[in-house]
Formats: C-alpha cells, structure tokens, sequence
C-alpha cells in the first residue's frame, strides 16, 4: 500500500517544532532549513545549515530534528545533513537577530528597554553571592522569565560550574551565542580564557569585556539580566552603571557585623553611580539543627543593619529581601552545578531563595520609577 503523501505544508509546520538550541528560535525562521522533502516511500531527508562548522548543538539539533519528522505520518525514515551556512547566510542571521540595530550597542541600555537588569553585589568575598545570583536566575527562569546572567566576577569566575555549563560560546562571526543551562542564557569571562588561567586585565580591558558581553552576546528580548560582580567597589562595578546606567544593585551580606560594614560600602557606590538599590539579602543566616533550633553561626543582625543604614544613607527604602539559612544541600548544588532552587526546592535555603526571586518577579518588567517618557500637553 502506497504511503500517504507528505505537503510541503506539513514538512514545514513540523520543522518550525524543531528550536535552534543556542538561538531558541524555530530553525525554519532563522534560515537554517536548506531543503526538505519526502520521497514516495515515505523516506524524508532535510538538509539543515549551521552557523559555524563547529556548532557545539549539532547533535541536538541532528536529534530534534528527526524526531520531529519521524512524528509525521507518512514518514518512514528520516535522513539529516548537516550543512554550514555561507558568508552571506550569516550575515543575513546576525542583521535578523539584531534586528536590523547597528552593532556594538547595548539593548539593556536603551531607554525602552524593559529588560530589568540586577548587579549582584557584596562587600567581602565569600558570602554567597554566585550562589544567590545563579539559583535567582534558575528560580526566575523555572516562573517563565527569560533570563540571562552575566558573569563578570572576572578574577574569581564559578558561574559556569555553578549551573554546569561546559560548552563554550558559539561565535558567528562578532556575535557571541550564549551557552543555555536550567533555561539560562550564560556568558562568562571563564568561557574565553584557556583552561583554568587567571585572568590578569586591567581596567580598560575588563570594561572592553564587559561591553562586549552586553553588546555583542545575543541574549534575546530578555526579562532579567543578573549580574555577579566582584566582591569590593571597584572598576566592574562602576564600569557597569556606565555601561548600563539604568541597572539596579542588590546587596548581598551575611549577619556579621564586619560584613555588614562593607558590605554597606559596596551598597553605598549606588549613591555616586545614581543607581537604584533593589535590596539586600543575607545570607548563612542560622543553621538550622536537627531539634528544630537555629544556631547563628555568624551572628545576627546584618542584613536588617546594611538595610536600614542604606535606607538612610541614599534616601530611599532599600528592604531585606530575605534571609538564606545556611544549607549543605546549596553547597552541594553548586559544586555539581545543579541549583539548589530546582534539585531540592523544599529546603530552607531554596525556600528563601525562592521567596526572593517572586519578589523581584513582581516588580520585573514594571514601569514603576521609569519615565515613561510624556510630556503635559499644551491646550
Ligand atoms: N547558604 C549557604 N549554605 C551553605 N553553603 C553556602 C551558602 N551560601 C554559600 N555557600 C557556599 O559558600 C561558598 C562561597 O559562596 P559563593 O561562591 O557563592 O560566594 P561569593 O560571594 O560568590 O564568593 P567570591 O567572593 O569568591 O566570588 C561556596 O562554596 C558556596 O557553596
Ligand atoms: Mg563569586
């Protein structure tokens, strides 16, 4: 019995199924299709274009493909080539994503821009700050925003370990497609450095990077852009109010009154930079031991302190966002780059974590405090 035929309509719809891993967007709008068809016995065979013939997500993309065609009846087999686009195709791709927009500009800094953009912030190192940013940004992502972290901790990298990310940016041509973990679009300075080299820039080069990163990465229309910054005030943090002025700061301290102290200091540049203070968070608030009872290994207090003297000192409400007990299970999450907020979502660290990121969803994408660009009109 002959097989039903396949239309080219069919072929079609069940190839724009199939999401370009990196551009997550469906591979037949991004010209990736090349040809399609499907024989007389059933047996299809497409030919899809890559964007650079190292294209880390061909098997992803050779797997989604067949079998999304394989689900179409009257398809018995399915046969992918893999092709590479030419000059001119990705050319045409990057004016596409790019939106026909000149190169080089930072979509987060425009004023129409609802991308709501968190530099995450401390004092001292080691108080957590990597571990909130990234389990912030798998909280936010696993409620259905898209979100993109920038790791610009350039001296002391550990984003890319903390989601497990292991593939490097795909590069076409100047534009940078980030890697995509736990629905995370992430880009940081360890993915452009061989191995596991410090990196040893000086200010205007760090700034260069950084402007590249919001530049020259595609990261899509995007709700959140969380940024883990380097501990202390120093270049990163004001070359990103210059870069992105409308970008806000979190602080991130834990209860000891020595980290709280500079940790106020770093929430404080938000006064010379006219950025926005969103909140503080503390973090290895209490652990929490086996009879119930909470043991505060590094004291108390902190955070409602740094959040009360940053209220005063810039003159605006800045509130404790929560507090994020101390838990093995957010160490452990990620040391195997699994955040805490999707592995374990009941424990107590992810329950805060998790209360804080419903808290900035909330307020993402608002226009409160934004010009909304009107002016009286005149009668
Ligand atoms: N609430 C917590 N409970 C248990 N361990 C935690 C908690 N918060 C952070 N840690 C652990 O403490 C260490 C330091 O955390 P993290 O790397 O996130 O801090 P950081 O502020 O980014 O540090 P750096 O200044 O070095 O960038 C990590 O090993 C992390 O797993
Ligand atoms: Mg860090």
């Amino acid at each position: 019995m002959p097989t039903p035929p396949v239309s080219d309509e069919t072929l079609h719809a069940a190839l724009s199924t199939v999401i370009d891993p990196e551009i997550r967007k469906p591979i037949t709008e991004l010209g990736m299709v090349e040809g399609a068809s499907v024989d007389d016995s059933g047996r299809a065979s497409v030919t899809i274009l890559l964007t650079v013939a190292g294209c880390p997500m061909k098997d992803t993309l050779r797997r989604d493909t067949t079998a999304a065609l394989e689900k179409v009846e009257g398809v018995t087999s399915v046969e992918v080539t893999l092709g590479v686009m030419s000059d001119e195709q990705r050319a045409g791709l990057r004016q596409q994503l790019r939106g026909g927009a000149a190169e080089r500009e930072i979509p987060f800094a425009k004023p129409g821009s609802l991308t709501r953009v968190y530099a995450v912030a401390s004092g001292k190192g080691g108080v957590g700050k990597s571990s909130v940013t990234t389990n912030l940004a798998a909280a936010l992502a696993a409620q259905g925003m898209k979100v993109g972290v920038v790791d610009a901790d350039v001296y002391g990298f550990s984003i890319p370990r903390m989601l497990g990310v292991e593939q490097r940016p795909t590069q076409v041509d100047d534009m940078i497609l980030p890697p995509v973990a736990h629905d995370v679009k992430v880009i940081s300075i360890g993915m452009f450095v061989p191995g596991n080299q410090p990196v040893v820039w000086r200010g205007p080069m760090l700034h260069r990077a950084l402007q590249q990163f919001f530049g020259d990465v595609f990261w899509g229309d995007l709700d959140v852009l969380l940024l883990d910054l380097p501990p202390g005030t120093g270049d990163i943090a004001i070359s990103v109010a210059q870069l992105i002025p409308n970008s806000e700061i979190i602080v991130v301290t834990t209860p000891q009154t020595a980290a709280a102290e500079v940790a106020e200091r770093a929430g404080s540049i938000a006064l010379q930079t006219h950025q926005r203070v969103v909140g503080v968070i503390e973090n290895m608030s209490w652990l929490e031991l086996p009879d119930g009872t909470r043991q505060e290994i590094f004291g108390s207090g902190g955070g409602q302190t740094v959040a009360e003297s940053l209220t005063r000192s810039i003159g605006a409400e800045v509130p404790l966002l929560g507090q994020i007990p101390l838990d093995p299970t957010l160490r452990e999450g990620g040391d195997q780059g699994r955040p805490v907020v999707l592995e374990q979502p009941d424990s107590a660290a992810a329950v805060a974590l998790r209360g804080i990121a419903r808290q900035l969803a909330s307020r993402s994408r608002g226009l409160a405090g934004r010009s909304l660009g009107i002016t009286p009109a005149s009668r």
